[in-house]
């Protein structure tokens, strides 16, 4: 039974004020708020339990290596990876995208070769490979979302030419909200020899994700929007991939052996984990993951779902904002402006001064905002803590907005 009180009672900063009014966090598209057990996690692994992980034999690095070890297994279950060797911790989804193009794409393609992307990708899986296309003359080909802000997988699927070596898309955008049925993409882009990148940075916050259903042959999630600490993540690499993929930094821990003529690597996923990695926004990440386990993540679709709607039935209502993106599939995440009011940074600054936090501006998705039309928005994104009465405080400070600007 999901219980919205104690879920909000669980995250310390939403008791503040903002301004002198009670936060409403709505940012959580940007990063998500932390349950005190992360926060407490983070103080006991620096207090009780740090040291290196992999490297000593003492107590303290083995508590700290079986911590750090164990999130693997904990990511591999709430993404149903099947096994915890395909998951490679890294630093977030940026890490994991950049370590794809560099480590399995770049030595697999050469000038001419294509990477289908959907126009309504973050800057994160857009520029590694704009790196492809400035190194090796890689082409990008572009499928576009309709006015709705959809993306046809059957359009992905027709844009893969002879030459297209990999398809990348988002499980869910970070602006419009659309959720894309990137089963569909896989089973058509397996179907025609392609391996499909999932980035499941939104996603993966806000329903159950099965990678393997899916059949991803990556899946990117970064742990500061799953509750968890900045600088936490993991991509999963489907065991065919993995075998093929070049490691992408060099430093301790990812080798087996070293001299000075040769090195060998150590076994994946380690080999591709090089230095000392986040220990404790790793052992954070886990507990975090723990949380939302617990509270249930088919609960908090639920309670997303229904905040969802609720705040689409008011936003709705008010016929001076333009809402970017109107899929049915579309989650709890609003971008839009305000019909000859200023610009979405003012808009976002009033809010402010009601305790409401929105991001303004071009969301790191600057192709899509070029192709909706709009040079910025803001953006309302939700998350479990978030209540129908919050969406009230947003639409009076918009209704305020308009009053003052429009
Ligand atoms: N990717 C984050 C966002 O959409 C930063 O705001």
């Amino acid at each position: 039974m999901f219980d919205i009180q104690k879920v909000r009672d669980d995250f310390p900063i939403l008791g503040r004020q903002v301004n002198g009014k009670p936060l409403v966090y709505l940012d959580n598209g940007a990063s998500a708020q932390k349950p005190q057990v992360v926060i407490d996690a983070i103080y006991t692994a620096y207090a009780e339990e740090y040291a290196n992980v992999h490297r000593g034999l003492h107590t303290l690095s083995t508590i700290a290596t079986e911590k750090y070890e164990g999130v693997r297994a904990k990511i591999a279950h709430f993404l149903n990876s099947g096994s915890e060797d395909n998951i490679i911790l890294n630093s977030g989804t940026t890490e994991g995208i950049n370590m794809v193009s560099y480590g399995w794409a770049a030595p697999r393609m050469q000038a001419g070769d294509e990477i289908v992307l959907s126009i309504m990708e973050h800057h994160a899986n857009i520029v590694p490979w704009h790196f492809l296309r400035e190194r090796l003359g890689v082409v990008i080909k572009w499928v576009d979302v309709d006015s709705n802000g959809d993306l046809d997988p059957e359009a992905v699927i027709a844009a893969i030419g002879p030459k297209t070596k990999l398809v990348a898309v988002t499980h869910m955008s970070n602006v419009l909200g659309t959720v894309v049925d990137v089963k569909a993409i896989c089973a058509g882009a397996h179907a025609k020899g392609v391996p499909v990148l999932v980035d499941g940075s939104q996603s993966a916050v806000h329903m159950p994700v099965d990678v393997t259903d899916i059949g991803a042959d990556f899946y990117a999630i970064t742990g500061h929007k799953l509750y968890g600490p900045s600088g936490s993540g993991a991509i999963y690499v489907a065991p065919d991939r993995m075998a093929e993929m070049r490691p992408f930094m060099g430093g301790g821990d990812m080798i087996r052996d070293v001299t000075r003529d040769t090195v060998t690597y150590n076994d994946p996923p380690m080999k591709f984990e090089a230095g000392t990695p986040g220990i404790v926004q790793t052992i954070g990440l886990g507990v975090a993951l723990d949380y939302m386990m617990d509270v249930g993540m088919d609960a908090i679709a639920a309670h997303e779902a229904d905040l969802s709607a609720y705040a689409r039935g008011k936003l709705d209502g008010l016929n001076w904002l333009n809402i970017q993106g109107q899929s049915l599939t579309k989650g709890a995440i609003f971008s839009f402006t305000i019909e000859g009011a200023a610009h979405a940074h003012d808009i976002s600054t009033v809010l402010d001064k009601k305790g409401v936090a929105v991001r303004a501006g071009t969301h790191c998705a600057m192709p899509l905002m070029e192709h909706m039309g709009v040079g910025a928005t803001c953006r309302a994104s939700f998350a479990m803590y978030n209540t129908t009465d919050e969406v009230d405080v947003l639409i009076d400070a918009l209704e305020l907005c308009h009053d003052l600007f429009a």
